[in-house]
């Protein structure tokens, strides 16, 4: 199921899962198709999200001119969205859930 419609992280840092399709997405050490639209440059043409600044961090959090080759395999950390049931049973709760109360909300 690719819908176009971003989906709510389960927690801050998860990598946001894909909301559009990939099929014949070029991403090789020559070719990024990915970065075609959600580079800082070219988000102004393609409306895509910019990568986030993590992405333009060393190992030491120092800002570089352009994606670390760290973050450069997008597809190792980001997948398409699919409606399956998950493979594997887990308990995962939702810190809001858990009580945690969202700031600026008294
Ligand atoms: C043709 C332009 C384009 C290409 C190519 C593209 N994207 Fe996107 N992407 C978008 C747009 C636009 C959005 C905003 C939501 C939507 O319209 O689907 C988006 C949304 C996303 C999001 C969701 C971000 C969030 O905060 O929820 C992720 C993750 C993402 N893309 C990853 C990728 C990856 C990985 C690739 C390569 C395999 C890729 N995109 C290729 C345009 C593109
Ligand atoms: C090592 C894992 C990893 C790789 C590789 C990676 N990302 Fe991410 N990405 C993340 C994580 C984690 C987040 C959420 C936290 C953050 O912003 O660092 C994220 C956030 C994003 C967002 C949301 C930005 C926002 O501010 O809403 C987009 C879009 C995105 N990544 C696209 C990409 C694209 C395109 C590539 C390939 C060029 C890529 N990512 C490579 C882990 C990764």
């Amino acid at each position: 199921m690719v819908d176009d419609i971003r989906r709510m992280r389960a927690f801050p840092d998860q990598p946001p899962v894909i909301p559009h399709s990939i099929e014949g997405y070029q991403l090789s050490v020559n070719t990024n198709r990915c970065l075609s639209c959600h580079k800082r440059e070219f988000t102004e043409g393609s409306g895509a999200p910019m990568i986030s600044v993590t992405h333009y961090m060393n190992r030491e959090a120092q800002m570089l001119a352009d994606v670390s080759p760290r973050r450069y395999f997008c597809t190792a950390c980001h997948v398409p969205q699919a409606d399956v049931a998950p493979l594997v049973d887990n308990t995962f709760v939702d810190m809001s859930e858990l009580g945690a109360k969202p700031a600026g909300s008294q």
